[in-house]
């Protein structure tokens, strides 16, 4: 079965044809980021503007490269929910008109369940049940992946997303937006151990909370700067990314040696950072558990992940939507 993938949720216009959601034919993606760093984050309705511009050329570019024709097309997947509404709307929009005109199955995908099945075009033997963190700049979750459409979340972030935290963390310490690619950079210059920053508690163990720590980088740096004081900023960023991710990976690998898991994988954007990645590995072999990460490309947004859950939507759980598909900004999953 192949599908015809649209995402448009955040700073990424990205079309894609997936085989029977574990093979990639084609995968296109136009960033706007190059645009959005002028002003130091994502600006919603520039995002929502240059989705419109470029929707029509990245899908007819995805089945280009595909070489495919619409006709040949089984199904269209689009991710509705959760991310900028404005951004949803466009390839919501785009995705019913073109799915309603080809007489094709229009499928909704949660872009946090896209995130998920990234692993599953990267690693064609994993299947669920597992345990996955997905960590990206508006989710830090730990989700138990009982099937391929249903989840549980175990532990979740209880103020900012671990992306978030790494976005506002670079920003103070002078890197342009997205600033976690530059922290996990910079940080290989640096000493992870020479700044001490706070671990905060949760009730739930397996819960998150980055905006103290957030908070602490941001006001380290500005208090320096009064003082006139230098700040090793390698360092600083080594020590926050040893933090963030020292956090992420012991309470995820502890929940999977908890729930008795021998199978786990990670997901979303902060998944490409290197010392998550390290850790999380680790920490995983230690405990004889198999540990799953996308490559860096499919662990930011793309469509290629929103083709291969909108198969298993479709032929797992039945899913389509009609006409009266809308866009939401925030849905659990
Ligand atoms: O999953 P994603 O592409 O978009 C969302 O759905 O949010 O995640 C984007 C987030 C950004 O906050 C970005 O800074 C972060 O992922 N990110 C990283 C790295 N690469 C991307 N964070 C830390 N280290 C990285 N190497
Ligand atoms: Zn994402």
């Amino acid at each position: 079965m192949r599908i015809l993938a649209i995402e448009s949720s955040c700073d990424e216009t990205a079309a894609a044809v997936v085989e029977d959601g574990r093979k990639i034919i084609s995968n296109i993606v136009a960033t706007q980021i190059e645009e959005h760093k002028l002003y130091g984050g994502v600006v919603p309705e520039i995002a929502s503007r240059r989705h419109c511009e470029s929707i029509v050329s990245v899908v007819d570019e995805a089945l280009k490269a595909a070489d495919t024709a619409l006709k040949d097309i089984d199904a269209i997947a689009v991710t509705y929910a959760p991310g900028l509404i404005g951004a949803l709307l466009v390839g919501v929009n785009f995705a019913k008109g073109l799915a309603l005109s080809a007489g094709k199955p229009l499928i909704p995908v949660h872009h946090i369940k896209g995130h998920i099945a990234a692993n599953y075009i990267a690693h064609p033997d994993l299947k669920p049940p597992y345990l996955c963190l997905v960590a990206s700049g508006g989710h830090s979750h730990i989700m138990k992946v009982k099937s391929y459409t249903d989840y549980e979340t175990i532990g979740r972030t209880l103020d900012d997303a671990a992306g978030e935290a790494f976005d506002k963390a670079a920003r103070a310490m002078g890197f342009s937006y997205p600033g976690g690619v530059h922290i996990d950079k910079a940080a290989k210059e640096g000493d992870p151990k020479k700044y001490r920053l706070p671990r905060p508690k949760t009730a739930n163990p397996y819960d998150f909370s980055f905006s103290g720590l957030k908070t602490n980088v941001i006001n380290l740096v500005h208090n320096a700067s009064q003082k006139g004081e230098e700040i090793d900023i390698n360092s600083l960023a080594a020590s926050f990314q040893y933090t963030v991710a020292d956090i992420l990976s012991s309470r995820f690998v502890a929940a999977a040696v908890e729930g008795g898991y021998r199978v786990c994988a990670m997901a979303g954007g902060v998944a490409a950072n290197s010392a998550l990645r390290d850790m999380t590995e680790k920490r995983c072999k230690a405990k004889g558990i198999k540990l799953y990460i996308p490559p860096v490309s499919l662990c930011g947004d793309n469509a290629a992940m929103i083709g291969s859950q909108a198969f298993y939507e479709y032929t797992e759980a039945g899913i389509t939507a009609d006409g009266s598909l809308n866009a939401v900004a925030t849905m659990p999953l």
